[in-house]
């Protein structure tokens, strides 16, 4: 399996931060290894990098990041590049193709946009993949397709060197502290 990462396009810093950060959480929670994001806005880094902290892994987010150079980096690399976005082709008919390439060891870029998205964006993609073609959330997007690609299997995983680790339970909350 290669590595999954997302490239957060351009948000508004007053109305889109927090999508951002759920995007990042998001992502980190269901296994990919980093977010790009477009803007050049170090509060991203600080609130997920704490998040880390606190709960293990090595999630990285890195800002001032330029889409077109990240998307040809990725495909230069062998990796491909993933555009969810409603325009595109249904997630029931191209995860299978998706998912036979990221089992090659193929490395993914899922990119996800907050306002109008560049034009370039869909030519440059290797997929433009819909989550139904109806539009909604970036967050629940990503959510959806991580998921399918991996089939579920990331919700086991376990992140290791954080200070906090919750232990399952039915009824109340259960948090160990790490030594
Ligand atoms: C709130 S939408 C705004 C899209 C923008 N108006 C445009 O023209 O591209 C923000 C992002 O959510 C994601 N998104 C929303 N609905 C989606 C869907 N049905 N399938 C895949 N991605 C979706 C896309 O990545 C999109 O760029």
């Amino acid at each position: 399996m290669g590595d999954i990462f997302i490239l957060r396009l351009g948000h508004r810093p007053e109305r889109d931060a927090r999508i951002t950060t759920h995007a990042g959480l998001t992502a980190r929670a269901l296994g990919a290894k980093g977010m790009l994001l477009t803007v050049d806005d170090k509060s991203e880094t600080e609130s997920i990098d704490r998040v880390v902290q606190a709960w293990g892994g090595d999630f990285f987010v890195r800002t001032g990041v330029g889409y077109r150079s990240a998307m040809k980096q990725c495909k230069e690399r062998g990796g491909i590049v993933v555009h969810l976005t409603m325009y595109g082709v249904n997630l029931p008919d191209c995860i299978g193709r998706i998912r036979d390439e990221w089992r090659t060891s193929k490395d993914v870029l899922v990119v996800v946009g907050a306002e109008k998205v560049p034009g370039d964006v869909y030519q440059l993609a290797d997929y433009n993949v819909a989550v139904g073609n109806q539009p909604h959330s970036e967050v629940a997007a990503l959510a959806l397709f991580l998921d399918r690609l991996q089939e579920g299997q990331t919700l086991k995983q376990e992140f290791k060197g954080g200070e906090l680790k919750i232990i399952p339970t039915e009824h109340g909350k259960n948090v160990q502290k790490e030594s």
